[in-house]
């Protein structure tokens, strides 16, 4: 209607799970799943870690507190909807009372999903976010997971969303409802010291997108007000968001070389679990926008780039490189719509931001960005994912499908925004 100003939002929330943090706070699993009322648990976790013998551990503590627990090491890195499927007909093959996610966002997304299909059993593409599956939401209460994070990245211990591949459509999507929130993160910087340097860089840039996606995206307070049940989850940044966020940048920036150069370097791995965590919050909270967006096709488009250090035959792209090769031309991109936050955030990761020129300015978060990720390994680009520019049409289609996570821009992009964005990334530097 014209003349007729919609009201814009007043309220925002803050959501999350609990979380218990520090060395050796895994050592008291037993006594966490006895207090959540776990009698019977499923322990999930994928091939690799099971090696590391870090879910038979978790067994073994909680049989001392009197908990039974099965070991299943079926995820699959880079979950798919066919292999959520799988975990939630195994769970629902068991007898038991919560869940125990021992590993990355794999896992612990993994967990999520067969905790609501074993709970509400239904096609996964159902609860998947619209367009891509019908957006149904959770119906009711989940039972209780114990997320306990084996890599520093995804924050998937505090968030209400598990991400995966739909084969069919060959795109990455969610399920996303506050429901799904783990009822605990156990985060317990030990459990990281064995990731390799590929993942520990792919991770730590997943923390980093995270964190500034939230600060810069288009705050609360700038979008229409919401109905109480009708409030999404990513209700954009907000004053308490952007405290969690400020303090992971600083932590990525600080200490991301140091894990990487040397995986046993407990400052950092700390301070990096850390930061994952709070960017978790940050992000859980306020939402991600367009690196992400962009991320899921180009994950999901993948033809044959195989990375080093994820012990994988088959390609994949992991979702840390999938959503940092586009952040240095997204933020070139945002800089106009709030030149302080993106100077903060260059400023956070290290980078003086004093007396720059115009274009100095506009340049420093993707030179600051740039200059960590040439420094932790992350492939130059898209041409070196193993895209060309007759990719383009399809990446913008992909990127087409995640109007969730888009409508988080602080400026508003369509089609050939985003083209000339992965035009932008072909190569970052
Ligand atoms: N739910 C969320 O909020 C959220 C947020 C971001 C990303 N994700 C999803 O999470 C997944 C990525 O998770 P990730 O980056 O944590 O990695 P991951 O779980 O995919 O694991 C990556 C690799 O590291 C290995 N690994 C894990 N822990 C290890 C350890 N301690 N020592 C040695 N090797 C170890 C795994 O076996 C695997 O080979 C993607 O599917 C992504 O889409 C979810
Ligand atoms: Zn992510």
């Amino acid at each position: 209607m014209k003349g007729v100003t919609l009201p814009t939002e007043t309220v925002f929330v803050m959501e999350n799970s609990p979380i218990k943090f520090g060395l050796g706070a895994m050592d008291e699993i037993g006594f966490d799943a006895s207090r959540l009322g776990i009698r019977k648990a499923l322990i999930f976790t994928d091939r690799h870690v099971s090696e590391l013998g870090l879910p038979e551990r978790v067994r073994a503590l909680l049989e001392e507190q009197g908990v039974k627990a099965d070991v299943w090491d079926g995820v699959e890195v880079e979950p798919t909807d066919r292999s959520m499927e799988e975990a939630g007909e195994y769970a629902r093959s068991k007898d038991f009372d919560g869940l125990i996610a021992v590993g990355g966002g794999s896992t612990i997304d993994t967990c999520k999903a067969a905790n609501l299909l074993t709970c509400y059993p239904a096609p996964l593409l159902d609860y998947i976010n619209k367009p891509v599956g019908k957006g149904v939401p959770v119906p009711g209460p989940v039972r209780p997971l114990i997320a306990v994070p084996t890599t520093a990245g995804t924050g998937s211990e505090t968030t209400a969303v598990a991400v995966t591949h739909i084969v069919d459509q060959n795109v990455k999507a969610g399920v996303s409802h506050r429901l799904l929130r783990p009822a605990l993160g156990v985060v317990d910087p030990l459990n990281t010291l064995t990731v390799p340097p590929e993942v520990t860089a792919a991770a730590g840039a997943d923390i980093l997108t995270h964190a500034i996606e939230s600060y810069t995206t288009r705050p609360y307070n700038a979008r229409a007000k919401h109905h109480p049940p009708d409030r999404p989850a990513y209700i954009g940044a907000n004053p308490a968001s952007d405290i969690w966020c400020e303090k992971a940048i600083e932590y990525v920036g600080r200490y991301l070389r140091r894990a990487v150069l040397n995986g046993l370097d407990l400052e950092a791995r700390l301070n990096l679990a850390l930061a994952a965590n709070y960017a978790g919050v940050g992000f859980g909270n306020a939402g991600v926008h367009i690196p992400h967006a962009l991320g899921y096709p180009i994950a999901g488009l993948v033809r044959d780039y195989v990375p080093s250090g994820y012990r994988t035959n088959h390609a994949l792209v992991p979702h840390g490189v999938s959503v940092v090769v586009t952040a240095p031309a997204t933020f070139r991109f945002t800089y106009a719509t709030s030149p302080e936050r993106h100077l903060r955030a260059a400023e956070l990761m290290g980078v003086p931001t004093r007396g720059l020129s115009e274009r100095e300015a506009r340049e420093a978060l993707p030179g600051a960005l740039m200059a960590l990720m040439r420094d932790v390994g992350i492939p130059n680009g898209l041409t070196a994912l193993g895209y060309a520019e007759r990719d383009i049409p399809a990446l913008v289609e992909g990127t087409l499908k995640q109007p969730r996570l888009l409508s988080g821009s602080p400026r508003s992009v369509g089609a050939a925004e985003i083209a000339a964005i992965l035009h932008d990334s072909l190569r970052c530097w």
